[in-house]
C-alpha cells in the first residue's frame, strides 16, 4: 500500500471516531463507539493497523509514527467524551432537591465515661481548693517506693506486682530501675519536692499493676490522689473533705456517709480504707491516712511543723458504681454500643 493511501485512511478514521465520540449522548452509546473504533479485536483502528504490513519497508517508520499519533488522538477524544458524560451526571445531581426531605443524622461522639468522671472529680475538688497536677507514668523507684517509705526489702516492690522496665531487668549498675507507676502517690513526692508547704493538690491518672483482667481488675486503671499539707491538719479534715467530695459527686445527698476502717500503708500513719455508704451498702473507694513523718522528711519538710493527709481512690470503681457498670473490661473494649450509653 502506498504511504499516502495509508495516511489518508488513518486521517479519515480519526475524523469519524472523533465525531462518533463527540455525539454519543449516553454511556452506552459511547461504549458502543469505543468498541467500533478502538476495539482491540476488530475495531476500525485495528483493521487499519493491519494495512501497516503492506506499506513499503522504507515508509514503515513514518507510517508507524503517524499511526501512534492518531491512536493517541482517538483515545483522547474518547476520554474527553467520557468526562463530558460524567459531568452531566454531576450536573443532574446538583439539580434542585426537596428541602423538606428528612436529613441524614450525623453521629456525634462524646467523652469516654472515665474522662467524664475525671473531669467531674477535678471540678468538685477544684471547688474545695485543690489544684490538679500531673506526674509521669514512667517512674523511678525513689518516687514510686523509696520516698514513700517503701524500703528495698518491702514486698510491694516485688517484680511480680509491678511493671518494671527493661533497664532494671538488665541490671544496669548505674541505671535506676524504672517502672510504670503502680500508684499516683508518686505525684505527692514530686509536688512536695518542688513546693514549700502548704500544699493542696489532686492528681488524676493511670496506674499499672500486672493483674489478670477480670470483672473487677484490669492491668491499667485510674486513681485520684489527694494531698493536703499544712499546720494542724487532722484526720477530721480528711474525713470532711472525702465526705464533701462524695456528696457532691453522688448528688448532695445527706445520706452519703464515709466510713474509715483501720489499715496499713507505708506512707501514711495512721492509715485507713475508705468506704462510702451508697444505695444501702458500703462501697470500698480506696485508701487514705495521715502522711507518715518519714515521707515528710524525705522531701525536706519538718514533721514537727506541718502535718497532712493523703488519699488515693479508684476512679473506675466510682464510675462503675455510679453508672451500674458491672465489668471493668467493658470500659476498655471500645465497643461503641456500650460507650454511647454514657
Ligand atoms: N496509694 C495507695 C494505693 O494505691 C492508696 C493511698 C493513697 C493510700 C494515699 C493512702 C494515701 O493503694
Amino acid at each position: 500500500m502506498a504511504l499516502a493511501d495509508f495516511l489518508a485512511s488513518l486521517d479519515a478514521l480519526a475524523q469519524q471516531a472523533r465525531d462518533a465520540f463527540a455525539t454519543a449522548n449516553s454511556a452506552d452509546a459511547l461504549e458502543a463507539a469505543r468498541i467500533e473504533f478502538l476495539g482491540a479485536k476488530s475495531g476500525h483502528l485495528r483493521q487499519v493497523q493491519k494495512g501497516l504490513g503492506s506499506v513499503e519497508k522504507s515508509d514503515k517508520p513514518a507510517a508507524g509514527k503517524r499511526f501512534n499519533e492518531i491512536k493517541g488522538l482517538m483515545e483522547q477524544a474518547f476520554e474527553t467524551a467520557q468526562e463530558r458524560l460524567a459531568g452531566r451526571v454531576r450536573e443532574s445531581a446538583s439539580e434542585p432537591f426537596d428541602v423538606t426531605l428528612p436529613g441524614q443524622t450525623v453521629r456525634v461522639g462524646h467523652l469516654h465515661p472515665i474522662t467524664q468522671t475525671i473531669r467531674e472529680m477535678k471540678d468538685i475538688m477544684g471547688r474545695l481548693g485543690f489544684t490538679a497536677v500531673e506526674g509521669p507514668e514512667i517512674e523511678d523507684d525513689w518516687h514510686n517506693f523509696e520516698a514513700l517509705n517503701i524500703p528495698l526489702s518491702h514486698p510491694a516492690r516485688d517484680p511480680l506486682d509491678n511493671f518494671y522496665l527493661a533497664t532494671a531487668e538488665k541490671g544496669c549498675q548505674d541505671e535506676k530501675p524504672l517502672l510504670l507507676r503502680s500508684q499516683t502517690s508518686t505525684v505527692q513526692i514530686r509536688v512536695m519536692e518542688k513546693t514549700a508547704p502548704p500544699v493542696r493538690i489532686i492528681s488524676l491518672g493511670r496506674v499499672y499493676r500486672p493483674d489478670t483482667a477480670d470483672a473487677t481488675h484490669y492491668p491499667m486503671f485510674h486513681q485520684i490522689e489527694g494531698l493536703l499539707i499544712d499546720r494542724g491538719v487532722t484526720m477530721a479534715d480528711l474525713k470532711s473533705v472525702l465526705r464533701l467530695f462524695c456528696q457532691s459527686y453522688f448528688g448532695g445527698d445527706d445520706q452519703v456517709h464515709v466510713r474509715f476502717r483501720p489499715s496499713f500503708f507505708p506512707f501514711t500513719e495512721p492509715s485507713v480504707e475508705v468506704d462510702m455508704n451508697w444505695q444501702g451498702g458500703w462501697m470500698e473507694m480506696g485508701g487514705a491516712g495521715m502522711v507518715d513523718p518519714n515521707v515528710l522528711r524525705a522531701v525536706g519538710y519538718d514533721p514537727e511543723e506541718v502535718t497532712g493527709f493523703a488519699f488515693g481512690l479508684g476512679v473506675e470503681r466510682i464510675c462503675m458504681r455510679q453508672h451500674g457498670i458491672t465489668d471493668i473490661r467493658a470500659l476498655y473494649q471500645n465497643d461503641v454500643r456500650f460507650l454511647s450509653q454514657f
